[in-house]
């Protein structure tokens, strides 16, 4: 705690010295998503990430999440540097929808309009018309349905389903997961919530049909928070990462929060759902990162602006 806190002052005054601004995710451990308030940065959903790291003038992003986001603040903002406490934190859904064979997917229907979730490499994001994040892929897709036009989404088949239903856009989906969200179980997620039939269901749409069919509150991680200060319930079961427990209870002291059940816990889970890439971010890594530009997140320039146009395109959408 000690030896954590002293880390933390060095790191603000590297962060001035530095001209430098930290973005984190809500899935990182609770020290740096402290560090990241404290120091006028930003905790937020992907959406939020992004926007927050293009407009803010530092000339350092520290990102502190896993690569995509790293890649998506370098897409946005070339000009500046943006580090990563760790720069091998990758994601499920990243490492299963490798460039070259979506690349053949998207060849062979032509006649569809590319939709790509943000948690993907930027190669993938420059063969995208769109890239959307979980907090607003439903209400693009619904436009893009709206005027007509089919989709072919990647790479979450559970967000993609979830998002399927609600607007009834014909959409062709890529078969990926993610492998936290991939484990929660509705049978025990259902006893749970008969223990607690007080307690409202917040789900991240990353998870399985039958899980997300039992949520009072299926979103973005923002959109969950938001949702336990909305809500007039007290006890809330979460169905996502728990690294968000910090944040949760940081705002809403007063209120409990059970952690939804996943594979093999037989209903008692306290530690399984955290994503193994968060998990790599640290303190001393953006000590590092800050020291010694280990992390720092590299992108070709033409693929750079290639990925930029999809993602502006959503950030204009929903501005
Ligand atoms: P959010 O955009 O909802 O924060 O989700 C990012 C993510 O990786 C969820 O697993
Ligand atoms: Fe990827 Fe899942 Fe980790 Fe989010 S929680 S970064 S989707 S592996």
């Amino acid at each position: 705690q000690a030896q954590q806190r002293q880390t933390a002052q060095r790191i603000k005054a590297l962060l001035k010295e530095r001209n430098a601004v930290m973005v984190a995710h809500y899935y990182v451990d609770g020290a740096l998503q402290d560090l990241a308030r404290e120091t006028g940065g930003c905790v937020g959903d992907s959406l939020e990430m992004a926007r927050f790291g293009a407009e803010h003038p530092a000339t350092t992003l520290i990102v502190a999440g896993v690569r995509f986001m790293g890649e998506t603040a370098k897409i946005l903002s070339p000009e500046k540097t943006v580090l990563m406490p760790d720069g091998d934190a990758t994601c499920s859904l990243d490492l299963g929808c490798p460039a070259d064979e979506f690349s053949q997917f998207c060849d062979a229907h032509p006649d569809r309009t590319v939709v790509v979730y943000a948690n993907t490499s930027a190669a993938v994001k420059a063969r995208a018309d769109w890239v959307v994040t979980s907090s607003v892929g439903q209400d693009i897709v619904a436009a893009l349905h709206a005027r007509g036009e089919k989709i072919l989404w990647a790479p979450d088949r559970h967000l993609g389903s979830h998002i399927q239903k609600q607007t009834g856009a014909d959409m062709l989906l890529w078969q990926g997961s993610c492998v936290v969200h991939d484990e929660f179980k509705a049978d025990e997620l259902q006893a749970l919530a008969d223990a607690h039939p007080e307690a409202a269901i917040l789900v991240h749409p990353e998870s399985p049909a039958e899980v997300t069919a039992l949520a009072d509150v299926v979103g973005s991680t923002t959109q969950l928070i938001a949702a336990v200060g909305r809500l007039p319930t007290s006890t809330f079961i979460v169905a996502t990462d728990l690294g968000i427990l910090h944040d949760m209870r940081l705002r809403y002291p007063g209120k409990t929060f059970l952690a939804a059940p996943t594979a093999g816990t037989g209903g008692s889970c306290k530690s399984c759902a955290f994503c193994p890439w968060m998990a790599m971010n640290s303190l001393l890594g953006v000590e590092q990162a800050l020291l010694h530009r280990q992390g720092v997140i590299e992108l070709d320039a033409a693929l750079g602006l290639a990925a930029r146009k999809p993602i502006q395109r959503m950030l204009d959408f929903a501005a």
